[in-house]
């Protein structure tokens, strides 16, 4: 296994120690390609990554920021929208110009032509993607037995998935589908960092850690990612790394 675990003591230290290498890799190339993911794990890191945005010490202002996937059949301005959730936690308040924050156009009517637009819009792929795991090993809406060779696509979601985007909605039209940007472009980032944070993850992450490379559980496939990091805190480390 190629992948790199690190984890911190406390989710705080967690968040922190993510942004230190964030703010690095901006430092070293200002025109970042970044694929971000919504949902609730990388909100802390978002959150520090703003202040030190506020303070000076990092800028946004010549990166690119592509929303790592979407929810279908929500109304556009719907809270529980990724894109809404990532411009509500990061992207509002950042220095980046609006035209560099780039979506899947998740309401258009033909949704093959919309998938192929995005990808040629991904172009010449990422530099940094920032993922969290489903409890049942999905990265975006890359569920369990998705192709490897996957670009962006339409995607039905699992129960589990479905079930679990109660957190993130204030009415209970729970989404069934979505466009996620496939593996395939996600494995051919540059660097790829899988995020966990809390006890209910740590249940996927040690599978993860102990389970060969394989589509049922499609966050195994950054196992073997030439540049990639699994960060944790100690909850979702549980007893792997102990
Ligand atoms: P979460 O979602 O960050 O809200 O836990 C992760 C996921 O299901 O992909």
């Amino acid at each position: 296994m190629k992948l790199q675990v690190e984890s911190f003591g406390s989710e705080t230290e967690w968040a922190r120690g993510i942004a230190d290498r964030w703010q690095e890799r901006l430092t070293a190339n200002p025109a970042l390609r970044h694929c971000l993911a919504a949902g609730l794990t990388p909100v802390r890191i978002y959150a520090e990554m703003l202040r030190r945005v506020r303070e000076g010490s990092a800028r946004f202002g010549d990166a690119r920021i592509f929303l790592l996937d979407e929810y279908g059949g929500l109304a556009p301005d719907d809270p529980g929208r990724c894109a809404n959730m990532l411009r509500r936690f990061l992207v509002d308040h950042l220095d980046l110009p609006p035209s560099a924050f780039f979506t899947p156009s998740v309401d258009a009517p033909d949704l093959d032509a919309a998938c192929r637009e995005y990808d040629a819009t991904i172009g010449g792929g990422f530099d940094l993607v920032l993922l969290g795991i489903g409890t049942n090993g999905h990265v975006g809406m890359n569920e369990p037995g998705t192709p490897v060779d996957i670009d962006t696509h339409r995607a039905g979601l699992h129960v589990e998935t479905v079930t679990s985007s109660a957190r993130y909605m204030n009415h209970d039209r729970f989404p069934t589908w979505g466009l996620t940007i496939g593996l395939r472009p996600l494995l051919a980032a540059r660097e790829v960092w899988l995020l966990a944070t809390g006890a209910a993850k740590a249940g996927i992450v040690a599978r993860l850690l102990a389970e060969e490379a394989h589509s049922d559980l499609p966050a195994s496939w950054f196992r073997d990612h030439p540049n990639a990091r699994l960060f944790l805190d100690r909850a979702a480390a549980g007893d792997v790394l102990a």
